[in-house]
């Protein structure tokens, strides 16, 4: 077959000009796979995914398991379109193709499965999966003759190279909506079902993550690991153990806690020492070592919550129903700090999850408030060529118009943890619910 004599370029530039998607498929994603360093029994076409059928799967062999004949552990998805698709970002079509395989890789026979590649020959992208989480790995980028060797050598050094931690902000402009105690309890429940975890407090003025766990300040060392080069951030580390008595086992989960010499250099000083992606680039060895890097970040839009989001995969929105700022400044983080932080960080990341309410009972009139204070929003960022409805309603859609937001309620023993240096899920049942059910709605698949 001609497939075994043609270079993956030779193959994209015999294609036809308006080649439809079963020419793609014959001519072009055999090549491409070949590249990504697939060979062809590792490959399964019209693969089922338990939620309709994707163009490819793909796994390496692994002893005798060969995917083609086994069908087990799909490790990669590749969703394939004609030139008739116009896949550029911003596209009603490719947000369509996103969505289609974003289902895919969600779907029930997807579970081992940790990358997802659309293209249609002229542009490609590949997104991640981590547990319930998808977020870019590449932007969505134009491809051709000049550069798709390179285009694809550096997909094939992502997946062959997979990143073990999941990396996720906790960030609101509005102080007090709870980033905190999602930060602390977050990141205890996650230890609690197994993960292995680290928390950062970012948030240097206030030190509450620290203050809370009731561990000591840092005292210049983050200060020191950041700013020189050759000082590693894990020797700034400091475990927080919660002991199981009846079980003599402990829970542990790694912090690393405020430094307040952070604070006492002034900013434009701190801005000669530290690049966007400072924190990034010191976080290289924990990502290969936790399943989840959390940080908490102060409630302003100054360096280091631009650090932290630019560390981060994903940033996650704690919001208070009552409280429209709250609302508006994770519209504004959506709209403008965010997307400025992945025009410098060229792989797409990190991407805002759908907001939260934290706190407060919402009584249905109240909701319907909230709802109103929404809409608006909405109707505001899509006259500004936004589209926030699903970082808004996730569940919403023409056929369902679900409204639902998740909800971790007020309750008082979340107030009180502060008080007693032990994060509310080890010590009350309810509040461990809430955060099981927050890290089962966003991450956990
Ligand atoms: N679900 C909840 N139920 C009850 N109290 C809560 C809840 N979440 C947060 N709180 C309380 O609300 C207050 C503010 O929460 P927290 O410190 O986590 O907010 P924050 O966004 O980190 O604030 P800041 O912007 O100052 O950093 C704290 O006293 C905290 O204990
Ligand atoms: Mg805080």
């Amino acid at each position: 077959m001609s497939m075994t004599i043609l270079s993956l370029r030779a193959a994209l530039q015999s294609l036809p000009e308006n080649a439809p998607e079963a020419i793609i498929s014959g001519n072009f994603a055999p090549h491409l796979l070949r590249a990504l360093g697939f060979q062809s029994e590792e490959i399964y076409p019209q693969y089922n995914t338990g939620d309709g059928a994707v163009d490819k799967a793909a796994r390496k062999t692994t002893e005798d398991d060969v995917f083609l004949y086994t069908k087990s552990n799909p490790y990669l998805l590749l969703e394939l379109k004609g030139r008739d698709v116009n896949l550029s970002e911003d596209t009603a079509q490719y947000q369509t193709t996103v969505n289609q395989l974003k289902r895919y890789l969600l779907a029930p026979n997807c579970k081992t499965v940790q990358w997802g590649i659309i293209t249609n020959s002229c542009h490609i992208q590949l997104f991640r999966k981590h547990g319930k989480v998808i977020h870019p790995a590449t932007q969505c980028l134009a491809i051709d003759a000049d550069n798709i060797d390179n285009v694809v050598a550096s997909i094939r050094q992502k997946i062959e190279n997979p990143v073990k931690a999941l990396t996720i902000a906790v960030y609101n402009n509005k102080g007090g909506v709870g980033k905190t105690t999602t930060t602390v309890n977050l990141a205890a429940i996650l230890t609690f079902l197994g993960k292995k975890v680290l928390a950062i407090d970012f948030d240097p003025n206030q030190q509450d993550l620290t203050s809370s766990l009731g561990l000591p300040l840092s005292k210049g060392s983050v200060f020191e690991a950041l700013t020189e080069r050759n000082v590693e951030l894990q020797t700034t580390l400091h475990p927080y153990k919660f002991p199981l008595k009846k079980l003599s086992a402990e829970l542990r989960f790694d912090v690393i806690p405020a430094d307040q010499e952070l604070t006492s250099v002034p900013e434009h000083i701190l801005l000669n020492h530290l690049r966007s992606n400072t924190l990034h680039r010191k976080l290289e060895f924990s990502r290969q070592e936790y399943d989840y890097i959390l940080i908490d970040s102060p409630p302003n839009w100054r360096v280091f919550s631009q650090l932290a989001v630019y560390a981060a995969d994903v940033v996650l929105i704690p919001t208070k129903h009552n409280n429209l700022f709250s609302l508006e400044n994770a519209a504004m983080a959506m709209k403008k700090f965010i997307p400025e932080v992945q025009s410098k960080k060229v792989d797409g990341s990190p991407i805002p999850l759908p907001i939260f309410f934290n706190g407060e009972k919402i009584t249905p009139p109240k909701l319907a408030v909230a709802q109103q204070e929404i809409n608006n929003i909405l109707k505001t960022a899509k006259k500004e060529g936004f589209n926030l409805l699903p970082y808004f309603y996730p569940k919403y859609t023409n056929a369902s118009r679900d409204l639902r937001i998740h909800e971790v309620p007020s309750y008082a023993n979340i107030a009180d943890s502060a008080f007693l240096r032990i994060p509310a899920v080890y010590r009350d049942r309810s509040a461990h619910e809430y955060y099981k059910n927050l890290a089962k709605e966003y991450f956990l698949q």
